[in-house]
This record gives structure tokens, sequence and C-alpha cells, in this order.
């Protein structure tokens, strides 16, 4: 049996049409089921729903053989995996161009952000993205106390809690809807097919054809037009 982990929204709708390309068919919809295990049409092979965060969590110690998840998730988390002991579980060999976006820095429209800079202003940053932010800002050489946040980003600069955020941006939608400018852009991200180093040793046979198919798929969507 091969298990791959994916996350419900963007990265699993994105990874059907690979997986389709693959010849594998997914036979429910997690909209509408609450199952957490979703057979295919492939008798060895299913997928299972996580957390975006729990899906490198889930391949680094087996509870799947492979997964799909933003270069966010992956970045922002190696550390823990790392002080675990366990950064050596994960295998990332491919980057497979889809749920693309970035990580940006944003503030209120009314905020000069560039001032802030310059004056050597302390910032304060709301962000689920600590680890990015923290390094972000260190190498900018500009002085900020980071406030976690779980999610909601964008409340953050207009209840006074802090003066900028870094956070996903993908249309832009969600800034503009709540009156935030993008100010600075940190990095792009795109989702990575990541595989536990044991299951491509012990399941080579089974998992290797799949890796290819992944590989094939997003080739052949990269070398597709832009809509
Ligand atoms: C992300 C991010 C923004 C939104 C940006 O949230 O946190 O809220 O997408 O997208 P846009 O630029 O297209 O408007 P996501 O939907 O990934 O869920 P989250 O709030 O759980 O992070």
């Amino acid at each position: 049996m091969i298990t791959l982990a994916l996350s419900k929204g963007r990265i699993f709708d994105e990874t059907l049409p690979l997986l389709a390309r693959a010849g594998i068919e997914v036979l429910e919809d997690p909209d509408t089921s609450r199952k957490l295990i979703l057979p295919t049409n492939r008798a060895d092979v299913r997928v299972v729903l996580v957390r975006a965060t729990d899906v490198p969590t889930y391949v680094e110690y087996g509870g799947a053989d492979l997964g799909v998840t933003g270069l966010d998730t992956l970045l922002e988390n190696r550390a823990q995996w790392s002080s675990a002991g366990a950064g050596s579980g994960l295998y990332q060999p491919l980057d497979l161009g889809i749920a693309r976006c970035r990580v940006s820095v944003a503030v209120r429209a009314d905020f000069d952000y560039a001032a802030a800079v310059r004056q050597g202003s302390r910032l304060k940053v709301a962000t689920k993205y600590t680890a990015i932010a923290r390094e972000f800002f260190a190498a900018k050489g500009v002085h900020v106390d980071l406030i976690k946040l779980y999610g909601s980003m964008e409340l953050a600069p207009l209840t006074g809690l802090a003066d900028a955020i870094v956070d996903l941006v993908s249309t832009g939608n969600t800034l503009k809807a709540n009156d935030l400018v993008e100010v600075e852009r940190i990095m792009d991200i795109s989702s990575r097919l990541v595989v536990n180093q044991a299951a491509l040793k012990l399941k080579r046979e089974a998992l290797r054809p799949l890796i290819d198919a992944f590989a094939q798929a997003t080739a052949s969507q990269s070398a597709e037009p832009r809509p």
C-alpha cells in the first residue's frame, strides 16, 4: 500500500490533475466526505488528509510514504525537524510548481514602511511564519518584535496589534479587501513532493513509477501555456 498525504484546499485541488496524469483518481470528495483516508481507483494507493503543517511530519515518520507540502511549511519548520534528529527522513525530489504564491511583508496603506526601516524603528510584526520572518529581518538589519499568530493575520495591523504582517500572498485579493499593501516580497513559494527515505528504499518498485509520473506530469504541465 502506498499512502499519500495531502492537505485540503489549494494543495489537494492542484494535486488532483497531477495524480490524474499518473492514472490515479481519488474516489471521494473531501469537501463532502468526513473520511480522512480516501480510496483511489488503484487498490494499492490511498490518500490521507492532514493539516498542511502536518504533511512533512507524517512523511518524516512514515505515517505516509509521500506527500505534497508548500515550501513555506518546509522552511518554517526546518529547525523543528532537524532538532528532533529526524531531518534525514524526508527526501524532497520534486518542485511540483503548483499552489504558487509568495511570502510577503504587508502593512496598512497609511503606514510608511520604507521610512520606518530607514529610521531604524523597531517594528511589530505579526505572522505564523516566525522563523522565515526572523531570518528575513535579521538579514536586513531591521529590529522586530515578532507576534505569533495562527490565522487571520490581516487583522493585526488593522487593530493596532502589529505594524506589519508576514503572510502568503497569491492573488493579493485578501490584502486589498483589508486595505493592506504588499511592501516586500520575501520569497516565492510552490508545493514540493516529499518522500519518506526508508519507504523510497523498501517500496522502491511501487514508489518510483509514481514519482516519475509526478515528474512527467509536472514537466508537461509547466510546458503548457499558462491561462
Ligand atoms: C492564505 C493567506 C491569505 C490568503 C492570500 O490563506 O493567509 O489569507 O491565502 O491569498 P490571496 O492573495 O489570493 O487573497 P489560506 O487560504 O492559504 O489559508 P490560511 O488562512 O489558513 O493560511
